[in-house]
């Protein structure tokens, strides 16, 4: 054992149940995901528990818009989610959602100890109400000019262009984004948390550098500075939510059950596992530890509300809270229009999901700042250290092994005082993995990895191999090379388990404990080496960003929730022009007019229409992201413009033999090309 056994409990923020999981949520499960994986692999007690964000008028919406009901929404998102999860190799101990009884009886508990404290009062308050849909409208659903510098089309609660915070009643010509319409202000019984109540307990709990990132701590003084207003946690009816226990018609806010879906989400895992007990986790005075990892932007819901409801109902409050950055991509934000707003699933069927961990942890540090994926430095990476060097190691030396000695590794090491120097480092690999700091472990294990290289580079194994008197040697040296990289298998395992998995199965041993890295592999048989990782082209990376464009039709063009990465939905306007081209790489693109023949929904696919090409004598099938916009009864008999000379894409629901031509930012707003007319089918549009 390296030190005493901790229990730990770790959580993700809880991804909203009506959006795909793309590279710039990854950043957060892959971080925590690697930090637990560490924890276990010392031999820790350490529970990761997640579930998706299921309540709140976006997915209330986002089902009636899609003729279902909200559970049925979020039960396929759920499917969605663990399915993308699984492919980047997240280990969730639990995974469940917020629309649980668990969260029901936990929030209603909370939310009552709170009340009978003295911490809830309510009092009417106006707010926004559209008439047409007979609902209040949250200030994401209002749109308007900014009170401050006049832009247009700005949220209710803030402006995009000057930085601006204000209330909707405050912007000008507000509209609903639902009716179109001006909302009208109503009167309501709202209900508030006195967050004020919890200031000075507050102020301790931020102000202890064991809880906070300097910088997030910094960052919480400007609310203490303001004073912490009052919370509005009530919604009023419709809303998909709980209701409150003794308000009928009104509900839970989303964001007052949210963060008790981290504590529903273990309770479940609880009555499942009987060595797991509640109390011992979230009593008051737990001594297991709880880290919740999160985005740098809501950290006032989990330094402030979240310890202050834990608090006054009672429970232990977290540990710490462990804020991450955003991601950027190519140094800029992640943009649908440029293809690198990526989802997860896109991203797994173009590259090993390995690859991104393994990049990620590369870029990683403790701390808040943003992080880039600048593809020109993943592909070096992934080929100069990973193939080049770490695996190389393996590759290198298992030839000879099985060549000239039946794969049995010799009953000593050359040079043992190398071999403790490896494990010595372990110390300072773990001690990074511990505080967060991951590039720093990952830069320590390829600097090894370089050492091990030189090692055989120095000793030419090859060269004496070819001698008889010296082909003993070579069995030293590759035992010796062989040790080490299996101390760097371990070392990376957080980060990379199926590459360690894969190692483990190649030099059999499982590889279960970091401890383990102290004890070499001696007079012991390995299998065969079968390659561990495969060099990354550009051409893949390229087609990843043509197909993550692909995507944006079939994307949601406006997700009102809270974006967790900043997603730059350029206005077509204001879209930059791609790089220049000559005309012979124009004349590549065979677009031809195209006669829409027939058109139908894809059973289970929410985004896409099949359509029936006739291209004046041949056919063709091309699914296309376009069903936001259109009905397909609507497009049948009309032409547009398709590029014919495309290679077909195999997609889950069949073959696309082509694409249409549209321009718009997606949702409704779609517009397919046509031509003048007079044109016919098959013409060639150049
Ligand atoms: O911002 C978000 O994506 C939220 N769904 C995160 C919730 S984290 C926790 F509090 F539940
Ligand atoms: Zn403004």
């Amino acid at each position: 054992m390296t030190d005493t056994t901790r229990d730990i409990l770790v959580t993700s923020a809880l991804p909203y149940a009506n959006g795909p999981i793309h590279i710039g949520h990854l950043v957060e499960y892959i971080q925590t995901d690697i930090w637990v994986r560490f924890q276990k692999l010392r031999g820790h007690r350490c529970i990761y528990v997640c579930a998706d964000d299921a309540h709140g008028t976006p997915i209330m919406l986002k089902a009636r818009q899609q003729g279902i009901e909200p559970e049925a929404l979020i039960a396929r998102m759920q499917e969605e989610h663990l399915r993308d999860f699984r492919a980047f190799g997240i280990d969730f101990d639990n995974y469940h959602t917020t629309h649980s009884d668990e969260n029901r009886e936990l929030a209603s508990l909370i939310y009552t100890r709170l009340r009978d404290a003295g911490h809830i009062e309510s009092r009417t308050i106006r707010q926004a109400w559209d008439e047409e849909h007979g609902m209040f409208l949250p200030d994401r659903f209002i749109r308007g000019e900014c009170p401050r510098c006049g832009a247009a089309d700005q949220y209710g609660d803030s402006c995009e262009a000057c930085g601006a915070t204000y209330t909707p009643a405050e912007l000008k010509n507000a509209v609903s984004v639902l009716s179109g319409k001006a909302p009208v202000e109503r009167e309501s019984l709202h209900y508030f948390f006195r967050l004020g109540d919890f200031t000075d307990m507050l102020r301790r709990w931020t102000q202890d550098e064991s809880r906070l990132q300097p910088a997030m701590a910094r960052k919480l003084e400007e609310w203490f500075e303001a004073g912490l207003a009052d919370w509005d946690i009530s919604r009023d009816a419709p809303y998909f939510g709980f209701e409150i226990p003794d308000a009928p018609g009104k509900f839970f806010y989303v964001w007052l059950d949210a963060p008790i879906g981290y504590m529903a989400s273990f309770r479940n895992l609880c009555a499942r596992d009987e060595t797991l007990d509640f109390d011992a986790f979230w009593g008051a005075d737990s001594e297991a530890e709880l880290y919740h990892f999160i985005g740098k932007d809501i950290v006032y819901f989990h330094a402030l509300f979240w310890p202050a409801m834990l608090h006054g109902a009672g429970f232990r409050t977290p540990t710490a809270v462990h804020a991450h950055g955003f991601l950027t991509v190519d140094g800029q934000k992640m943009s649908k229009s440029r293809g690198t707003f990526i989802k997860a699933q896109t991203l797994a069927k173009h590259l090993p999901p390995e690859y991104l961990r393994y990049y990620f942890a590369a870029r990683l540090g403790g701390g808040v700042e943003d992080l880039d994926l600048s593809f020109d430095d993943f592909i070096q990476r992934i080929n100069s250290d990973l193939v080049g060097k770490l695996v190389n190691i393996a590759s290198r030396c298992a030839g000879f092994m099985h060549k000239h000695f039946d794969g049995r590794l010799a009953a000593e090491l050359p040079e043992p005082a190398l071999f403790e120097e490896f494990a010595g480092e372990g110390h300072a690999i773990a001690e990074a993995y511990e505080t967060r700091e991951f590039s720093t472990a990952v830069r320590r294990i390829m600097a090894l990895a370089d050492r091990v290289n030189q090692y055989v580079d120095e000793h030419k194994p090859w060269v004496l191999a070819r001698q008889p008197d010296t082909l003993g040697q070579v069995q030293a040296i590759c035992t010796q090379g062989l040790n080490l990289f299996r101390v760097l298998a371990l070392y990376l395992k957080p980060v990379m388990p199926e590459l360690s998995q894969q190692a483990g199965a190649f030099l059999h041993d499982d590889l279960a404990h970091w401890d383990d890295a102290a004890r070499p592999l001696l007079d012991h048989t390995i299998a065969p080496y079968q390659p561990l990782a495969t060099r990354v082209e550009r051409t893949a990376v390229d087609t990843l960003l043509g197909a993550s464009r692909e995507d944006l039709a079939a994307t949601d063009s406006a997700n009102v929730n809270r974006e967790q990465t900043s997603v730059t939905d350029t206005a077509p306007a204001g879209e930059p022009i791609a790089g220049e081209i000559k005309f012979d790489d124009f004349a590549r693109v065979d677009l031809r007019v195209a006669r829409i023949t027939h058109a139908e929904y894809v059973a289970e696919a929410d985004k896409l229409l099949r359509l029936q090409l006739d291209l004046g004598g041949e056919q063709r099938t091309v699914l296309s992201g376009i069903r936001s916009a259109y009905e397909p009864a609507a497009l049948e008999g009309r032409l547009t413009v398709m590029v014919a000379n495309l290679a077909p894409r195999k997609m889950r629901f069949g073959t696309s033999e082509g694409m249409v031509l549209a321009a718009g930012p997606g949702g409704e707003d779609i517009f397919l090309l046509s031509p003048d007319d007079g044109a016919v089918p098959g013409m060639r549009v150049k």
